[in-house]
């Protein structure tokens, strides 16, 4: 846990610009500083960046935040690794509370743990150089040089103890925890890896952290792999990422293989976009890691059985983390292929043909699949493709996204939209109060002013105090819940954080998830000029006009009930009251 208090501070003391610039190029405008931004493709700028807010924005594709996220979704660090690097830059030491013995030990031993890691990896390269077998193993796998030195490959050598020759100390208790050194019950000891080609993993930023090692033509296992330790998890971790980040980014897309030698054959082709997850599933995690880097992510996993079904589980696994504006594809080779053999038969214009024309959005490949496993000439099995679908689409939150499958599903099976809603237990979308008759709804309210409220307040905390709305957050719509949620997070500090650290106090919180598409949209549809901060009357303004807008919303609903319904004595009351209003001087 990283004290909010340090974060605050930390926040204060980096500078945004300066943050920014280590990675992209900005162009000073006016106060504020602008370059294409690096998130979407784009030819000219659109990309903010405010010194005076410490926070970025796209008005392009409504990316925003501040230097942490900066740092997370631009280099693909987690939160601690960002705040690390941010502290450092600064000569700041990042304090540890409440952190328990296990992961205070974890903190301490970190750097030791990397540097074994660092060292054992220079040892493989150099012995790697050495080995005429190893050598000749990876040229005839057809490998280059210049590709093996790029991905840093090694090789461990044949003996029991081969890493005696690069540490002083092989009884270090460190190269057993991380995984090197294997230490027997009798308290034998001897290296992991032995007569392997080695693959380091490495972290976004570069740090390796697990190696693979492959044994030299047959054998079993064909990979070892790193054990789970203090540095690496398999499920969170990419091979190839930190080679391909910056290739990921300029060509707007990631692909995702099954093998580390399907990487570093791609990548040798000039396909230097791929990564592979670790001897797992790819989780949930990974999926998101993927996501923030580029917006499509192509799937391509060997033709055979396994392939296939590790494919599925890679759509299992991906429908929680969609998010509309990105695209998941799958691409299915010849059973006969894996990417590896099919870049070196076909070429790697071939390769990237299929990915472009042969490849299944995600979809594509939930539907075929479905109706595959049902008999959809029969009423039964048309039933059983909704049962089939009704977990999975569950899983998926993206508005835009779950609705066009549910669409397509309803199609399929022969029923309306709303009736597969109600089948699958969703419940419609404004429902919280349409068990009453007459569908008492939230008032109604204009979206883009509420969106643009929302905005103000991101980008001015301080105005908080003036969002005083006729309504609570029980009764609203979701946007307007929001708007009044992120005024009422404002309040709970004394003083209003800056829009940089309002950002902290949303990480991680519902209301900070709800909000951000709404705010992505807000940015976007905000004029440049707009985004200027707006003058106390404007804000006076806009809160007056929405509350007007709610209050006759409120009015409209209670004449409607009380025609209908009669009204409880609270609801007379409040409809007297709103009528005092609206007869009042400021009605436009
Ligand atoms: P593959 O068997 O498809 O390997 O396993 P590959 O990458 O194509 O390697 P080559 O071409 O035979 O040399 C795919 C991935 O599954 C994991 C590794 O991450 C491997 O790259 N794996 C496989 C293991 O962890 N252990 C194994 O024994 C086999
Ligand atoms: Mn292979």
């Amino acid at each position: 846990m990283i004290p909010q208090d340090f974060i605050d501070q930390l926040l204060n003391r980096v500078d945004i610009v300066d943050v920014v610039e280590r990675y992209v190029p900005l162009k000073k405008s006016g106060q504020n500083y602008m370059a294409c931004c690096p998130f979407h493709k784009e030819k000219s700028p659109s990309f903010s960046v405010s010194p005076s807010k410490q926070f970025y924005h796209c008005f392009g594709c409504g990316v925003h935040g501040n230097a942490i996220r900066f740092v997370m979704e631009h280099a693909g660090m987690s939160f601690v690794d960002a705040v690390n690097d941010l502290a450092t830059s600064v000569g700041m030491s990042v304090p540890q509370v409440a952190a328990s013995p296990q992961q205070q030990q974890a903190v301490r031993q970190r750097p030791g743990l990397l540097e074994c890691m660092g060292e054992a990896a220079r040892f493989y390269k150099q012995s790697l150089k050495r080995s005429p077998e190893a050598i000749a193993y990876l040229k005839q796998r057809g490998l280059t040089g210049e590709i093996a030195a790029r991905f840093a490959l090694g090789y461990a050598p044949d003996g029991w103890t081969p890493l005696q020759q690069a540490f002083d100390d092989y009884l270090d208790d460190t190269l057993v925890e991380c995984g090197l050194v294997i230490r027997q019950d009798d308290g034998r000891r001897y290296d992991r890896f032995r007569q392997r080609i080695m693959f380091p993993i490495r972290t976004p930023r570069g740090d390796i952290i697990g190696f693979g090692g492959r044994v030299l033509g047959q054998g079993e296992p064909k990979y070892l792999n790193s054990p789970e330790t203090p540095l690496f998890e398999k499920g969170r971790e990419l091979y190839g990422l930190y080679e391909a980040r910056q290739a990921i980014r300029d060509a707007g897309r990631v692909l995702v293989v099954e093998g580390y030698m399907d990487v570093v054959a791609l990548a040798q082709f000039g396909i230097d976009y791929a990564v592979a997850a670790l001897g797992t599933a790819t989780t949930p995690t990974h999926v998101q890691k993927l996501l923030r880097q580029a917006d499509h992510v192509f799937y391509c996993f060997d033709g055979d059985k396994a392939g296939q079904r590790a494919a599925w589980r890679a759509l299992e696994n991906s429908l929680e983390a969609l998010v509309d504006g990105k695209a998941l594809h799958f691409l299915f080779l010849p059973s006969e292929h894996d990417p590896d053999s099919y870049v070196r038969q076909f070429g790697a214009t071939a390769f990237e043909r299929a990915l472009v024309e042969d490849s299944l959005p995600l979809s594509a490949y939930l539907v075929n699949e479905l109706t595959q496993r049902v008999d959809m000439q029969s009423q039964e099995g048309r039933a059983e493709l909704i049962k089939l679908a009704t977990p999975l689409l569950a899983k998926v939150s993206a508005p835009a996204l779950g609705l066009m499958l549910r669409r397509r599903l309803a199609e399929l099976a022969g029923i309306e939209l709303n009736e597969l809603d109600r089948l699958m237990g969703r419940a419609p979308r404004f429902g919280k109060k349409t068990g009453r008759a007459g569908g008492m709804r939230g008032p109604r309210t204009d979206p883009s002013l509420v969106r643009r409220l929302i905005r103000w307040l991101a980008l001015n905390p301080a105005l908080a105090s003036q969002v005083q709305l006729p309504v609570s957050p029980e009764d609203c719509g979701e946007e307007l819940q929001l708007l009044l949620g992120l005024a009422a997070l404002i309040q709970a500090d004394t003083t209003p954080p800056s829009p940089a650290q309002l950002e902290e106090r949303l990480r991680h919180t519902t209301l900070g998830e709800r909000l951000q598409p709404v705010l992505v949209k807000a940015l976007q549809s905000g004029e440049q000029g707009e985004l200027n901060d707006p003058l106390p009357q404007e804000v006076a303004d806009a809160v007056a006009r929405l509350a007007d807008n709610i209050r006759h919303a409120q009015l409209e609903q209670l004449t409607e009930k009380e025609r209908h319904e009669g009204l409880s004595g609270e609801e007379k009351r409040r409809l007297l009251e709103l009528l005092k209003a609206s007869a009042g001087p400021s009605r436009t």
